[in-house]
């Protein structure tokens, strides 16, 4: 089934700022040795609401990797090509410094592998039973999700209020790096399909599995910790979440774009977001003495 849209259309709707470069980066010392427990403030929510979403990321960013690469033989422009080495660079990056994040909360005593069996039964699934454009459609539509999580985690100081500085910068480092490549599997996706009703559906299964899979590492962790039962530390959870001031009530307006005809990531325009951060990322390290 031929779904490419073609070139001027794909270039009336991109918004990808021109000539945006998207290197991987290194983080030095990316952990807290050992990491407390409860690294966010000492608040068992928050802490396991961004660990949860960590024990997410190996298995989905390796899976990212892989739905880009089934396009990339069909890609000719240039710029999309070094943007496509540049996303799979970061994502590799990401996907390994996780690893390392997930070992230690195997340490702290969290059947992480009980939590990556779900995931990794389901990609396993999609990958044998999906069509390569439906692949590339979730990626899309996850790639959405952390891309407005990453605009909030930089603009919204309540996101990392209190938490252990080591963990705050790896978890801005990877909000910048997912600003960086935001429109790089869509751009793909818009060059060689361009379906809008496939990336709607995407969304709908992807916001389903993505709120499933958070949900059941947060409760697992607090059972573990023998919390999870108070309801206190809900209360207080879920007000940060969808409170009065809470950090994702911001995202609704972003997440519904999606599903708009002629949506694309750069839309909303972070730029300035990515010029401020890389200034914290890549600045010469200090001399020494
Ligand atoms: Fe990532
Ligand atoms: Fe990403």
């Amino acid at each position: 089934m031929p779904c490419a849209i073609g070139l001027s259309e794909f270039a009336m709707i991109s918004t990808t700022p021109e000539g945006l470069e998207i290197h991987p980066r290194h983080l030095e010392a990316a952990l807290p040795d050992p990491m407390p427990r409860h690294w966010h403030g000492g608040d068992p929510f928050k802490s396991h609401f961004f660990n949860a979403m960590s024990v997410l990321f190996p298995e989905g960013e390796r899976f990212f990797i892989h739905s880009v690469r089934l396009f990339r033989e069909q890609i000719k422009d240039p710029l999309l090509l070094e943007q496509i080495r540049g996303f799979i660079g970061q994502e590799g990056h990401h996907s390994r410094e996780h690893e390392n994040y997930n070992q230690r909360l195997r340490e702290l005593g969290y059947d992480i592998d009980y939590l990556e069996r779900g995931v990794k039964r389901r990609i396993a699934f999609v990958k044998k039973r999906f069509p390569p454009e439906g692949m590339l459609a979730g990626t899309c539509a996850v790639e959405h999700f952390t891309a407005i999580l990453g605009d909030v985690l930089l603009t919204n100081p309540l996101m990392l209020a209190g938490a252990d500085p080591q963990m705050a910068r790896l978890w801005r480092w990877h909000a910048l790096e997912e600003t960086e490549h935001k429109s790089v599997a869509f751009d793909v996706y818009m060059r060689v399909c361009g379906d809008r009703k496939l990336l709607r559906k995407a969304m709908r299964r992807s916001t389903f599995f993505f709120t499933l899979d958070t949900a059941r590492g947060l409760i697992h962790m607090l059972k573990r910790d023998g919390l999870l039962w108070n309801w206190r530390i809900w209360r207080d959870g879920i007000s940060w979440l969808w409170g009065k001031q809470g950090v994702f009530r911001s995202l609704i307006g972003v997440y519904k774009d999606f599903y708009r005809d002629g949506f694309h990531p750069w839309q909303q325009d972070n730029m300035y977001l990515v010029e401020q951060y890389r200034s914290e990322f890549d600045a010469p390290a200090a001399p020494a003495g």
